[in-house]
């Protein structure tokens, strides 16, 4: 078994944001689950570095494309270090590997008879850094993405028989169910390509900063085949050792956001017809962090930047922050950050989560002396809350399959919280006042210890550092075992536990500006 996942890569021309994070921290999350359930796990990130705005970014900052570049890029790769980001790879579009196979992707192309010269008119979005009809260029008041001026060109350009592979990609759509989702963008797409599409220009003349046409290094290749085509560059494609490109592609899903949906379920797809390789099994649109309704950007100037995603983090802690981000809404839809919803957030982890485990701790080694002891006498009410615990590992790998990523975060801190509702129901400070009720008193203590240490292992991939600090108060160390090992028994008998402390201690200063 094995899985591959991907995230869009950044244009480095603005700095990062709330926005970008997301969606590694999710792609980030998915990697984890599956790495720890046992899968070779392939996690590819990187950044979009060619393209018009990148040069027109440059030029008004008195840089070459290059050096703006140079300086902007460890400002993506030095973060997603910060957000805890396990990518297995990083890739700049600028980087040799990527060029040499971008070429031959291209040289590909041409030998199929997919490429052919002719010229662009019309309108083309420099934000998005897409191709605009007339009709779409219509309906948009001749305003692109971000709300600037279309801008017309003209200008020779090489295209790609997108209209021959069209309907094929219709077909793939339609049949393939699981192939867009969440299932809501499929019929955009659909009704899109339903109403017909042209050929593809995928090169342009007027531009130096990108990669040369093999055959006529006058045109650069158009930005988007080069940073669609990083999905198997970054594996070796086209290149003397492509074995991760053999065991990885083709890849489980693209994390992307919606406003990408049509590069990457219809020019991907096309391309990869052509070159004659599996399409993606699944691409994924997560909705936009917005404000005021309106896609965050640094544009719109109301973005949740790095610094206040660092105060978050010195305050509440990056799990915490990783917490909320797929916590606050789900995946597939947009959201809007909101200091409150925060807060409700954080409080979840610290009084749901963490006082259930310290609870629990703080119990066992008073009552106990900190060894868990083995379950005693039975109530009806121990069945629902032990079938919940073990209920969760499937509830967890069937929403992780989904991509429900709030589901993902949600369902651990559900069973504490009805751990921590069956500890109020037993009352084990009562059951320890009484010498003949010890016997229930340990089933109590066991179940809630069960039942916590399960919640914690299905929080690993989400908060990877918490949830490893609450599992060491239980006494147990995840280093090296797979969620199976750790789920398929229960905490032993016997086992030692750690001393109780708080797992989000409420940090003086955790108002946030
Ligand atoms: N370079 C292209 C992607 C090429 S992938 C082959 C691009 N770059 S981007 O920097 O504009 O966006 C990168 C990713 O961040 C996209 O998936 C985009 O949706 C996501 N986000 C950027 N702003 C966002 C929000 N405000 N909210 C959530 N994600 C958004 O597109």
């Amino acid at each position: 078994m094995k899985f591959y996942v991907t995230t869009a890569i950044d244009y480095i021309n603005a700095r990062p944001h709330i926005g970008h994070a997301l969606e590694k921290v999710g792609a980030d999350v998915a990697a984890r689950y599956h790495r720890l359930a046992g899968q070779d796990t392939f996690f590819l990130t990187g950044v979009d570095e060619h393209g018009i705005k990148m040069v027109k970014t440059a030029a008004a900052a008195g840089l070459e494309p290059r050096e703006l570049a140079d300086r902007t890029v460890p400002v993506f790769s030095s973060l997603w270090k910060e957000l805890d980001i396990t990518n297995d790879d990083f890739l700049r579009t600028s980087e040799p590997r990527h060029k040499a196979a971008v070429g031959q992707i291209v040289r590909k192309l041409l030998d199929n008879g997919d490429i052919y010269l002719g010229a662009y008119e019309g309108w083309y979005d420099e934000g998005q850094e897409e191709f605009v009809t007339e009709t779409e260029a219509k309906d948009r008041n001749f305003l692109a993405f971000n709300r600037k001026p279309l801008v017309r060109y003209k200008e020779p350009t090489y295209y790609f028989r997108l209209s021959k592979y069209a309907p094929k990609v219709l077909e793939h759509i339609e049949l393939h169910r699981e192939f867009i989702q969440p299932e809501s963008r499929r019929n955009e797409v659909v009704s899109k390509l339903k109403a017909g599409v042209d050929d593809l220009s995928i090169s342009r003349a007027t531009l130096k900063w990108g990669i040369p046409l093999p055959h006529d290094p006058a045109h650069v290749v158009y930005v988007w085949i080069d940073a669609l085509s990083n999905y198997i560059t970054a594996l070796g494609y086209g290149a003397s050792d492509n074995s991760l490109f053999g065991k990885f592609w083709p890849v489980n899903v693209h994390l992307i956001g919606k406003e990408i949906m049509w590069f990457h379920t219809v020019y991907w797809p096309a391309m990869l017809m052509s070159l004659g390789e599996p399409l993606p099994r699944q691409v994924y649109a997560h909705g936009w962090w917005t404000s005021e309704g309106r896609k965050m950007s640094k544009t719109e100037g109301n973005f949740i930047d790095l610094v206040k995603l660092r105060s978050v983090i010195s305050s509440y802690s990056l799990d915490a922050l990783r917490y909320y981000l797929l916590r606050a809404a789900p995946f597939g839809s947009d959201l809007d950050w909101s200091d409150a919803d925060f807060n409700k957030a954080f409080n979840e982890l610290a009084n749901v989560v963490g006082n259930c485990l310290n609870r629990t701790v703080k119990m066992i080694n008073r009552y106990r002396g900190g060894v868990l002891p083995a379950v005693g006498e039975r109530d009806a009410i121990d069945e629902p809350m032990t079938s919940l615990a073990h209920k969760l590992s499937d509830s967890i790998s069937a929403a992780y399959g989904k991509i429900e990523l709030q589901q993902c975060a949600m369902l651990p801190v559900e069973l504490a919280r009805a751990t921590n509702g069956y500890i109020d129901a037993t009352a084990p400070f009562s059951l320890a006042k009484d010498p003949a009720k010890a016997s229930r008193l340990d089933t109590v203590l066991n179940l809630s210890a069960q039942a916590i240490y399960r919640a914690l292992v299905g929080m690993l991939p989400i908060m990877p550092e918490k949830a490893a600090a609450g599992l060491a108060q239980l006494g147990v160390d995840v280093s090296g075992k797979t969620l199976n090992e750790l789920l398929s028994t229960d905490l032993p008998t016997g086992q030692k536990l750690g001393e109780g402390q708080p797992l989000f201690p409420k940090v003086e200063s955790s108002k946030q500006s």
